[in-house]
C-alpha cells in the first residue's frame, strides 16, 4: 500500500443505517487498495458547505443518498445523460478537481433482471412509489423492449401524475393507480416493484399475496430486512422474487468502477453484507 491514501464517502440524512462503508471498505481491502470509505451525516441545509469541504479535502469520490440526490446537481461541474433523464445522481467522481455526477441506480436496478434473462414482452408493470429511485427505475425500464404499460401508485397523487407523465414522454403507456384499484392492477401485473420505504420497519405490504400472479416477478428495492412483507407475500404466491440487496450491490459495483476503473470483488462485498443481515432464505 504505497499509493497515497484516497478517501471516499457517502453523504445523506439519516445515514447511520448505511451499509456502504462496510461494502466498499471490504472491496478496497480485498484488492489491497490504500482507500477508505466513510459515512457523513449531511443535513438538508448543509449540502453546499459539505460539497465545498469535500472539494477542499480532495475527496476521491462520493455517494449521495436521501435527501440530496436532486439538489446535488446544483453543486457539481458535470452530469451525464442518464442523470439528466432521471433528474438525480447517486455517485460523484472527483476528476482532477471537477465533480462529475452519475446515477448508478439505473444500471443497479436492471442488472438483476438481465441476469435472470427476463423478456419484458407484453409486461404490465406496477411501480409502488414515485420518488428518486422510482425515476431511476423508469429510465432503466424505458430502455427495455416490449413493455405494455407502467402503472404508478403513490400515496401523493401529484407524485404519481409527474412520474406517469415522465413515462409517457419517454414513449411508453402509463396509468395512475389509486387505493381503489391497486389490488386489481396488481393481479394483472407481470412485474411489481416496491420503491417506497414500506417494509423497512416491517410494515405490511401494499399488495396482498392473493393479488400476486404465480408467474409474476416481485422486486422490492428495500434491502433491510431482506424478507420484507412484500417479498414474503410474493413467495406465498409462488412468484419469482428479486431482493433489494441485489440492486444495492449492483449500483455499488457500478460506482466502484467509476472511481477505481476496476471491477470490485463481488464475493467480499456480498460476504460483508450477508454478515450484517444473514443470507436470504
Ligand atoms: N436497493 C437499493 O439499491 C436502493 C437504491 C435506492 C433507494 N433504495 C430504497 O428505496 C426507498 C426509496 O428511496 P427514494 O430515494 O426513492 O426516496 P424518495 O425520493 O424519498 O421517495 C420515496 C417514495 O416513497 C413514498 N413513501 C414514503 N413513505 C411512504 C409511506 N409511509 N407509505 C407509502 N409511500 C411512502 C413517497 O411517497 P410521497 O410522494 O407520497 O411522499 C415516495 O414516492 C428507500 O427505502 C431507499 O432506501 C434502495
Amino acid at each position: 500500500m504505497n499509493a497515497e491514501l484516497k478517501t471516499y464517502c457517502i453523504i445523506g440524512d439519516p445515514i447511520d443505517h448505511s451499509f456502504s462503508p462496510a461494502i466498499y471498505n471490504a472491496a478496497f481491502n480485498s484488492l489491497g487498495l490504500n482507500c477508505t470509505y466513510i459515512a457523513f451525516r449531511v443535513q438538508k441545509d448543509e449540502l453546499r458547505d459539505s460539497l465545498d469541504s469535500l472539494r477542499a479535502i480532495n475527496i476521491g469520490g462520493f455517494n449521495v443518498t436521501m435527501p440530496h440526490k436532486i439538489k446535488v446537481l446544483n453543486y457539481v461541474d458535470y452530469y451525464d445523460k442518464t442523470v439528466e433523464m432521471v433528474g438525480a445522481a447517486n455517485t460523484v467522481n472527483n476528476d482532477h478537481g471537477k465533480f462529475r455526477a452519475y446515477n448508478t441506480d439505473v444500471i443497479g436496478f436492471i442488472k438483476p433482471l438481465h441476469e435472470r434473462k427476463i423478456s419484458f414482452n407484453g409486461f404490465n408493470v406496477l411501480i409502488l412509489g414515485a420518488g428518486g429511485a422510482a425515476r431511476a427505475i423508469v429510465v432503466a425500464l424505458a430502455h427495455e423492449k416490449g413493455i405494455a404499460n407502467i402503472n404508478i401508485f403513490n400515496r401523493n397523487t401529484d407524485g404519481s401524475e409527474k412520474l406517469s407523465n415522465m413515462i409517457k414522454k419517454m414513449g411508453l403507456e402509463s396509468s395512475i393507480v389509486s387505493n381503489n384499484n391497486i389490488q386489481q392492477v396488481a393481479s394483472k401485473s407481470h412485474l411489481i416493484i416496491n420503491t417506497t420505504p414500506l417494509g423497512m420497519k416491517n410494515e405490511k405490504s401494499l399488495i396482498n399475496s392473493t393479488n400476486i400472479r404465480t408467474d409474476a416477478i416481485v422486486y422490492d428495492i428495500v434491502y433491510k430486512p431482506i424478507n420484507t412483507d412484500l417479498i414474503k407475500n410474493a413467495k406465498t404466491a409462488g412468484a419469482e422474487v428479486v431482493y433489494g440487496y441485489e440492486m444495492l450491490l449492483k449500483q455499488a459495483i457500478a460506482s466502484f468502477k467509476i472511481w477505481i476503473q476496476k471491477d470490485p470483488p463481488l464475493d467480499s462485498m456480498k460476504k460483508v453484507l450477508f454478515g450484517m443481515f444473514g443470507e436470504p432464505v
